[in-house]
């Protein structure tokens, strides 16, 4: 299952349909551990994942300022993806290093001292990215 979330960054019912069979474990079965491991979504999610930690310390150092930022500049929304299929945006909770806070996870990766302008700077690079264009230094 966790190759099928990897590949596709979400599990269709399609991919957990033959996971129950190929496993020979019960559906319901299935969708327990689907749903109980964060992990893993039902819902598509985008070909970019980003996490704004919004944890106490990283929101009193500005993380509120950069969720508006993207929201206003790029339409990005707490728990949706864009309608290109391009960013997902997720809220987290204090990702353990508050000290480099304000937190933006972008793939996986850490990105600490977040601002608006790095953010969108961040943003903007993989949008040319998937279009061909050069990338950026964020
Ligand atoms: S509050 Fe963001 S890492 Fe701790």
């Amino acid at each position: 299952m966790l190759a099928v979330q990897e590949k596709y960054n979400w599990l269709p019912s399609e991919a957990l349909d033959y996971v129950s069979r190929r496993l020979n474990v019960r559906k319901p079965r299935i969708y327990h551990i689907a749903t109980f491991y964060k992990v893993f979504s039902l819902a598509p999610r985008g070909k970019h994942i980003l996490q704004l930690c919004m944890g106490t310390a990283c929101h009193v150092r500005g993380a509120k300022l950069i969720a508006d930022a993207m929201a206003r500049q790029h339409g990005l929304q707490f728990g949706k993806t864009t309608d290109d299929g391009l960013f997902t945006l997720e809220r987290v909770n204090c990702l353990g290093a508050c000290a480099i806070g304000p937190i933006l996870v972008v793939d996986g990766e850490y990105k600490g001292n977040m601002t608006t302008n790095r953010a969108n700077a961040i943003i903007k690079r993989l949008k040319r990215e998937e279009t061909g264009g050069e990338g950026g230094n964020a």
